[in-house]
């Protein structure tokens, strides 16, 4: 009578189906199936015939309009993480913490838990990867092996939670990581995705429950992707990924998603021999290796959540020897290349069509703004036509299609930033010029591509150069 509950389960994206395919309709992968049984979730077991659907239980239901307090929140002190949370950890709240192997998760942690314990909060560590002395040797090499940790090497959920509910209530917890865990409840294979979503599922109700904060380390694949437990990012109040190019000593952390704080800023640190140090000027470290005079490369003056941010932008165009000319670039979007490739082709008499094109954000950064714009296509124009852009100028602003540069927000705060490190001028956008308030910087201000296109290859040709005069006397 009892049929076993079988289901097959996509280990990449976690839908469920109740036969073995080869193919995941949901999300399009092979060979992903997986078979497993017992619970499987949300919507995985339809009610069987001899169960009577059990009554509801009414609860209060209350008006919008209510007192509410602010989220009780819990700082590090180390304020670049502080940054991206959003102030502080959130009672009772459940974060993801994902990274490449070896990008600096464990560190940036048992760095937050210790500097919680010499704030006093009860803080506890439980690593499912290393032992308790490869844990409590790394700390002392930081030199945090003062602070009053609590550690343990374990990865059953259920004694966590239960030798954590003894005592008094931990204040932050770290699970390092979500993949090693496992839990009775479910009967799947540790690091399958049900077992994943298992002990997140109880790690998550244990914080609900005592008001522990709880970080979940979660391993990311090759693609970018948070290794099985996609699901596990729709269940936590927030997923920070931790971010940094393996030849770079610059690591960034930055909010994907934030139930309780902003998702636009982002922290930046160092990798030193003494664990993770903080960054509080950026700009100066972005800056710090430029390569002064030499064409294909602007210095883009962006704004990274509320924080304006300057960094370098290299280009490179050579002619190529393919069929189809090389597109590569790192810290940027793909077509957002394409798109001002384009917008150059079609308004501004540049064909790239036979070159190679690379474009590099230096440092490691990759930056999401479109008013990257118009420091990308300078850098372009520069390596084309062999012609340095001056060293003390930055770039910013939006190309739109028609070729016209359209203005960003926080003209004024790209252009501070840029004085305080030193800049002499901007090129922007026409129309930002009203925002941009009082400034010594010299302004030149562009409202067609082609204006400056026709500037920048001027002085590449060293002869002519009325159209750059013109700008430079416009600002
Ligand atoms: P780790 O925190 O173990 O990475 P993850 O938990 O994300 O896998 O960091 C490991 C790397 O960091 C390793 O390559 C060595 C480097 N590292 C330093 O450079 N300095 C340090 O003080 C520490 C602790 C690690
Ligand atoms: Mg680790």
């Amino acid at each position: 009578m009892s049929r076993r509950n079988l289901t097959f389960v996509c280990q990449n994206c976690g839908a469920v189906y109740g036969r073995w395919q080869g193919k995941c309709d949901a999300c399009g992968e092979w060979n992903t199936m997986s078979e497993e049984g017992g619970e499987t979730g949300v919507g995985a077991r339809p009610v069987g015939p001899g169960r009577p659907p059990r009554k509801g239980r009414s609860f209060p239901l209350e008006p919008l309009a209510g007192t509410t307090h602010e989220a009780p929140r819990l700082p590090t002190g180390i304020a670049e993480f502080d940054r991206v949370t959003g102030g502080g950890f959130v009672r009772g709240s459940v974060l993801l913490l994902g990274g490449d192997p070896g990008i600096g998760k464990s560190t940036l942690l048992i760095q937050a838990v210790a500097a919680l314990a010499r704030l006093g909060h009860r803080a506890v560590f439980i690593s499912g990867e290393e032992a308790v002395a490869q844990v409590r040797l790394r700390a002392e090499r930081l030199g945090l092996g003062g602070a009053k940790v609590e550690l343990a090497a374990e990865t059953s959920v259920e004694d966590i939670v239960a030798t954590l509910s003894e005592g008094a209530t931990p204040r932050l917890v770290i699970i390092d990581s979500i993949q090693t865990m496992w839990t009775d409840a479910v009967e799947a294979a540790p690091g399958t995705v049900t077992q994943v979503r298992g002990s997140a599922q109880a790690l998550i109700r244990f914080a609900k429950r005592c008001g522990a904060a709880v970080i979940l380390v979660g391993h990311v694949t090759k693609d970018g992707q948070i290794a099985g437990p996609r699901v596990v990012e729709h269940m936590v109040d927030a997923v920070l990924s931790f971010e940094g190019e393996g030849s770079h000593q610059f690591r960034i952390l930055r909010a994907v998603k934030n139930r309780f704080g902003p998702t636009d800023e982002i922290g930046v640190f160092e990798m030193t021999g003494l664990g993770l140090r903080e960054v509080t000027n950026p700009s100066e470290l972005f800056l710090s290796e430029r390569d002064l005079g030499s064409p294909g490369t602007a210095v883009f003056a962006g704004i990274e959540g509320t924080r304006p941010l300057l960094v370098e932008i290299q280009a490179l165009v050579a002619p190529t020897s393919l069929g189809t000319p090389r597109r590569a670039v790192v810290g940027w979007d793909t077509s957002r290349l394409s798109m001002v490739l384009a917008v150059l082709q079609a308004h501004c008499g540049i064909n790239l069509g036979g070159h190679d094109v690379y474009l590099n954000v230096a440092g490691g950064l990759r930056i999401v703004e479109p008013a990257a714009d118009l420091a990308a296509a300078a850098a372009l124009v520069s390596s084309l036509a062999q012609a340095p852009l001056p060293a003390d100028a930055v770039y910013f602003g939006e190309v739109s299609l028609s070729g016209a540069v359209r203005p960003v927000a926080q003209a004024a705060a790209r252009l501070k930033e840029a004085q305080k490190l030193g800049f002499a001028r901007a090129v922007m956008p026409d129309a930002a010029r009203a925002e941009a308030g009082e400034t010594a910087l010299a302004l030149t201000s562009v409202a067609m591509l082609a204006d400056l296109v026709a500037g920048i290859a001027a002085t590449g040709k060293k002869a002519g150069g009325r159209q750059h005069r013109d700008d430079r006397e416009d600002g």
